[in-house]
Parts: structure tokens; sequence; C-alpha cells
């Protein structure tokens, strides 16, 4: 089919244009007929332009624009003219095209929703008919960022003489961590390939070849429970680089962030960033990944909590946890049943109850006053710092999980009072450090690594390994942006015997270590150097500078939270030919 093929993009008329004969080509996105007069707002990537239809100068082409409809395609042959409404919201509202010809280059049925960037609709239908809900700008904007990403990623680590280099898909299963995406072997059958959580083997191992810098922008696959920020396949910028420092590895990345924030965004970013430790972002804001661009901070209360007769606080402080208090500022004025909520909402986390206190009017209330003396009552304001009008809220009990309901409270009540909200469009960068090397897995019943098990303790706690394992810190860093993990990383163990501990430590048996990691740890007997690295997660990046909270909103064809693409109806069962050619055999329930 012909079409007469467009002179300029949709987005690109401006008054300079004026009296140029000129042809579009775009999908109608409105058509309003007003009789005398027939406007089309005709819609590319690059923007909307308004061309109108005289009835009483081309009657023909009137009779013949009766019969469009929305999402049509269209050229449009026209006059540029001066609008005699403007419209300012748009580039192109000074000027239309007054149509000479048109022709449909395409019909369309009518789709399922509008085209629209305020779109009220369930996400479900959006994610069914992507395609469409691709066209709107509001998401396209989302996909130009995303571009503009890869262009200064592959600039910036160019001119920082890193070299890209490409990992394997199909890779050995080795699960540490989330669970392995697995891939039968047609021609190995019962074996498996597994699709890489990250490339972190392949990127040590270009270490030892030499290559010094790496990086690459790769996909990743987890099979993971996931939520609003987290996909089944997602992207990462990974990055590896020998005879470093940690604090080489933090400043490159800070120097990378501050010039994606600002071609970009077109905003200044101070560095170097804020550096707080695990045990610091743990005790003062309840997570290990805090959004600190507000305040609302939580104090440790153990020692006054030890002997209190408030049984819920020295009880859980004789079991060896601990007891702290979130000073939620200005909230005293919480009714019974936004308290109710709250509690709700900790118990989530883990928590059994709320207990809580108000400092209202100069006078104190609270759930558990009565229980508690006045130098225990003067104590707790004081180190939580409460003024007139705070809302205190308590958590006592295991270190991690006290600490974590605190946090939960304190994101959940920020997201209430409006805090969030305000914040739209700010940034706050921190590091979080020192994270402990080891954390006990209830499911496993095994110590295992934080990171990933290639992580260095940090050199002072080298000696810990074989006295107090536990307590060893690891070489680790996480970047944080408004409250997200947005890249995390780590200075590697580069000696064989180190690494055989740290196995050794994480329950493997020689054996399994070296069934599972005998490569590395072959590799790492044949010079390798002192490295470390970092990965980004790029949708994140993209989501935080997109300001959306959804990570859907970036890729252009996500999962749902239960792993299904709505478009294409994957995963599917598939023909048992397939799986005898596999040697499989499926248990279907
Ligand atoms: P880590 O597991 O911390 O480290 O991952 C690095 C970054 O990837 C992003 N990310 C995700 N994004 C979307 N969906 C997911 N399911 C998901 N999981 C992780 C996060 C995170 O900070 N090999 C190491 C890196 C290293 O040590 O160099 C690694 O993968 O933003």
């Amino acid at each position: 089919m012909t079409f007469e093929q467009r002179t300029h993009t949709c987005g690109e008329l401006r008054p300079e244009h004026d009296g140029a004969s000129v042809v579009i080509n775009g999908w109608i996105n409105a058509r309003r007929d007003f009789g005398g007069l027939i406007f089309l707002d005709i819609r590319d990537r690059y923007g909307i332009t308004q061309a109108v239809i005289l009835p009483d100068e081309r009657p023909d082409v009137a009779e013949r624009a009766k019969e469009l409809r929305s999402e049509w395609v269209l050229w449009i042959r026209g006059t540029v003219r001066m609008r005699s409404n403007p419209n300012p919201k748009i580039p192109t509202g000074l000027v239309e095209i007054l149509v000479e010809d048109f022709g449909v280059i395409n019909e369309a049925i009518l789709p399922p929703f509008e085209i629209v960037d305020d779109l009220q609709t369930n996400e479900e239908l959006r994610l069914k008919y992507r395609f469409l809900d691709l066209r709107r700008p509001v998401l396209q904007k989302n996909f130009l960022i995303r571009n503009q990403l890869y262009q200064i990623t592959h600039a910036f680590f160019a001119e920082n003489n890193f070299v890209e280099v490409e990992t394997p898909v199909l890779t050995k299963s080795t699960p540490e961590g989330a669970r392995d995406f697995l891939v039968p072997s047609r021609n190995n059958k019962g074996q498996f390939y597994a699709l890489p959580q990250s490339p972190q083997l392949f990127k040590q191992l270009l270490m030892v070849s030499g290559f010094d810098r790496y990086m690459q922008i790769v996909k990743c696959f987890r099979d993971e429970d996931l939520r609003a920020d987290r996909q089944p396949e997602f992207t990462q910028i990974d990055v590896e680089m020998s005879f470093i420092q940690q604090s080489d590895i933090l400043d490159l990345t800070e120097r990378f962030i501050a010039r994606v924030w600002r071609e970009i965004l077109g905003m200044h970013v101070e560095t170097p960033f804020r550096r707080m430790t695990f045990a610091e972002a743990m005790e003062t804001y309840g997570s290990d990944k805090p959004d600190i661009r507000y305040d609302m901070k939580i104090a440790t209360i153990t020692s006054v909590a030890a002997t209190s007769a408030f049984t819920v606080f020295s009880e859980a402080v004789a079991a060896g946890g601990v007891c702290a208090v979130l000073k939620a500022e200005g909230c005293a004025s919480f009714s019974r049943k936004q308290i109710d909520e709250l509690t709700e909402h900790a118990k989530k986390y883990g928590a059994k109850g709320l207990p809580w206190l108000k400092v209202n009017g100069g006078e104190v209330t609270g759930s558990f006053l009565k229980a508690i003396t006045e130098e225990e009552r003067a104590a707790i304001l004081t180190a939580s710092g409460a003024q007139d009008g705070d809302l205190l809220l308590f958590a006592a009990g295991d270190y991690e999980r006290s600490y974590l309901i605190l946090g939960a409270l304190r994101t959940e009540i920020a997201r209430r009072t409006g805090i969030l909200a305000s914040l739209q469009g700010t940034y706050s960068f921190h590091w979080v450090t020192e994270f402990p090397l080891l954390e006990y897995s209830e499911e496993e019943s095994r110590w295992i690594a934080r990171h990933h098990p290639f992580t260095a303790p940090l050199v002072e706690d080298v000696p810990l390994l074989s006295s107090d394992p536990h307590g060893a810190r690891a070489l680790a860093h996480d970047l944080v942006i408004n409250g997200y993990e947005a890249a995390g990383g780590s200075v590697r163990i580069h000696n064989m015997n180190v690494q055989q501990t740290m196995f050794d430590l994480l329950g493997f048996t020689r054996e399994d270590a070296e069934a599972k990691f005998g490569f590395l740890l072959n590799a790492l007997t044949y010079g390798a150097p002192p490295h470390g690295g970092i990965a980004f997660g790029f949708d994140r990046l993209v989501m935080l500078l997109a300001g959306t909270d959804n990570i859907r909103d970036v890729i252009a064809f996500p999962k749902t939270t239960s792993g299904l693409s709505l478009m294409d109806g994957c995963p599917t069962p598939v023909d048992d030919h397939q799986l005898v050619d596999l040697g499989i055999q499926t248990i279907r329930s």
C-alpha cells in the first residue's frame, strides 16, 4: 500500500513553518467534528499536531473524514498556518495544518482504553494490551530516559577505560541467594543450565584474565517473590575492577551517578555521598536502605528497658534483644484507629503489639504508661528527644526485627502524613557499608553470605572468621537512593585459602565447594589480582529518574507480581514431544 511519507514529525512544526506545505504520518489521537470544521489531533512519538479540515473548501476531504476513528493511522498533507486559538500546553500548539488531502494507512478497531496519560484503568488490562499502553506519551517518556541511560552508561565507562564483555546466559546452577531459572539440556538429558542471577563469577574470572576493568549492561534472572521494585528478569550495569580499594569503587560510582543526574535531569548531585554503616542505618532508620530525605529517627533504649517493670521490654532485653523507639514528629494527634492500623502494619513485620506514648499539651499518655516508673518515662523522653506533639512507637526483641518493624512504621507514617508525596522530585544519595558478612537462614538452618560468598571481610575482621565469624563485617557497599537499593557490590576475596575458609563457614563440604565453585577456586590459584565491583539496578535507576514507584513502568514488556506476561500468556505448557526431546516428565496437579 502506498502512502505519502512524512516531511515532518508530529512534534516538529513551529511558527517558522507558517505557509509551508507538509506531510505528517501518525495516529488519530482525537477527532472533533464541529460541522463547519473538523479537527484531527495526530500523534506520533514526537508529539501531537492539530490538523483542520474546512468542509466548505474541501467537501470531498471532509466527507471522507467522517468515517475516521481514534487510533487509525493516517497521512495528512496540507499547509501550516498559525492557530487562532493557540494551545500553550504543547510545543506545536501555536500552529496547525490546513488539510489539503489525507489517506488512511491503516484502520484500528476500538482500543480497550483511551491512549491518554492520566488513564484510569486496571493494570492487568494495560499489560494485556501493552503495545497500546506503550503508545501513551507518559510511558514513552520513561523509555526515552531508559535509552539516555544506556547511552550515558556506555560513554562514561568507555571514557574510564572499561571493556564491555558479554558473559553467558546459559550457566551453571549455583543456588546461593534467590532460586535459579533452569533450562533443560536436550543433548545432556537430565541436566540443566541456569539463567544467571548475575554475572558475578564471570566478572571475577575476567579479572583473573587481566581485563582490569569490565562492564556490561546485562539481563539477570531471579526466581524470587516479586514486588513493586522487583522483576524476575531485570537489567544490571555490572562493573568489576582490579587493583582497587573499596573507595575507588565508591568514587567511580559517585562520578557516574552525578553525571547521570546532571545529563538526564539537569540536577547537580553533591559528592562524595554520605557513608553510613549498616549498624547506623538500622539503629537510626530501621532499614539497611533508609530514605534519609526526612528525619523521623529511632533511638535505642535497651538499657532503660532492661530494668523496666514493663515485662514486654525487660523480657525482650533479658532474652538478648534490644528495645528501640521511633519518634513520629507531630503525630500525637493520631487517633486510636490510626494507631490500631499502624499496629496491624507492624504485625506484618513480626511485631506482637505496638506499645506507644503520646506527648500532648505537656501531658504524656500511652498504652503502657502505668507499667513504667517516672524515671523510666523521663529517660525514654530524653533518649527519644520527644517534644510536645510527638508520638512514640516502641519495638522490643530481636535486633534486626525490632529495628525493621520501626523502619517499616517510619515509611508508613511518611506515606500517610504526605511526607513522601511532598518529597516527589527530590533525591538523596548515600552509601551503606560494613554489612554483616553472614546472616542466619531459618529456611536452610545455616549461615549464608549476606551479599554473596565471594565478598571479602573487613581487613581487621579477618581474624574473626575463625574466632567469631558472625561478628565479621563485609567489605560491601550498597548505594541507596530515596530508600531504594540502587546498586550493591563489594571487594572480593582474591585468595584461594580465604575463599575456601568462607565456603567452610557456609557449611559447604570440600566436595560440595569443589563441585559448585571448583572453577573459581582453581582460577584463584593462578594469580588473581585484588578486585571488587558493583552492580547497578538499571531498572531501578530509571524508576528513580522517571519518578515512578512501579518497576513495570520502565520495562517494556514486564511480568506481573505472579510472574506472568499477560500479553503473550507465558509461561505456558509445552507440547509433550518437546518434553520427550528434553527427557522431562512433568508433575501436573
Ligand atoms: P545485587 O544482588 O545486590 O548484587 O544486585 C545488584 C542490584 O540489582 C538490582 N536488583 C534488582 N532489580 C530489579 N529486580 C530484581 N529482582 C533485582 N534484584 C536485584 C538492585 C541491586 O542493588 N553480583 C552482585 C553485584 C556485585 O557484587 O558486584 C549482585 O548481583 O538494584
